[in-house]
Parts: structure tokens; sequence; C-alpha cells
């Protein structure tokens, strides 16, 4: 809960999150708990705008649609923790690619997303402090 931002990593495993990042998610239920039946968790928009989350996965199928099933449990999780859903660094053909090193785009577009989020949230720090 103190992180700036949260980058929450999973492989497609039978078309969604693997089941340890789903254990992980299904934990913070008692979060959902505490905002709706407690009522004494609260996150204001300005909270939510400084802390941004990322999902990283890869696929080993080529589909398009391969991480659709993957991105609501994603979306339940940061809603939960109080950050926005930033962006995805997704990659899917793995099963072609063997291996995330022979892909010829990835590591790239990963590090320059990495490098976009850090960016976006120092100018909110300086714009909140
Ligand atoms: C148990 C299991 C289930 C998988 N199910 C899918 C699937 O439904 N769709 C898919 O595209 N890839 C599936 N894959 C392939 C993985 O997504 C792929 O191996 C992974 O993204 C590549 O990362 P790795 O090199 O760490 O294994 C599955 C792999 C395993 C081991």
């Amino acid at each position: 809960m103190q992180s700036d931002a949260i980058a929450v990593a999973s492989p497609i495993y039978t078309m969604g999150i693997t089941a340890e990042l789903k254990g992980l998610i299904d934990r913070g239920q008692y979060l959902w708990a505490r905002k709706f039946i407690l009522k004494t968790l609260f996150f204001p928009n300005e909270h939510i705008i400084q802390h941004k989350g990322v999902f990283i996965s890869t696929a080993g199928l080529s589909w398009d649609n391969v991480f659709d099933a993957a991105f609501p449990a994603i979306t339940a999780f940061f809603n939960g923790v109080g950050f926005e859903y930033y962006d995805n660094i997704i990659a899917n053909n793995m099963d072609e690619f063997k291996g995330i090193k022979n892909h010829p785009t990835a590591l790239k577009n990963a590090f320059e997303k990495g490098q976009t989020v850090v960016a976006v949230l120092k100018k909110l720090k300086a714009k909140f402090p």
C-alpha cells in the first residue's frame, strides 16, 4: 500500500491468470469488505491517480483475445488496492518465439512502458507534493 506503482505479472494459463496470482487477488477481498461493509477504507480520486498499476503477461497462443479473460481479475485487484489500472505489458505467440528474448519488440516495449509510468508518476508527485 506504500508503493507508487505495482507491476502484477502472470503468464496465461488455461486462458486466464495463474492460480497463484488468483490466490493473491482473492486474499485482497478483506479490502473490499473494509470498503463496502465495514466502511473503514476509502481511496479518494487524488490517491488513485497517483498510484499506477501495470499488468505484465505472456501467452503461448497468437490469438488477439488471449488476454481478455485475465483483464477483469486484474481490474478487480487494482480497484481493491486503490490503484489506477494504467497499462498492460503483454506479448502473445510465445510458443512460436520460444522465449521472450527471441521476441522482436516485447522487451524494448516493456522497458519503454516502465519508463513512461515512472515519468508520469514523477510529474504527479510534483503536482501533488
Ligand atoms: C499449465 C499451462 C497452461 C497454459 N495455458 C495457456 C493458454 O490457455 N493459452 C495460451 O496462450 N498459453 C497457455 N500456456 C502457455 C504459457 O502462457 C506460455 O508458456 C508462457 O506465456 C510463456 O512464458 P514462460 O516462458 O515463462 O513459460 C499455458 C502454459 C501452461 C504451463
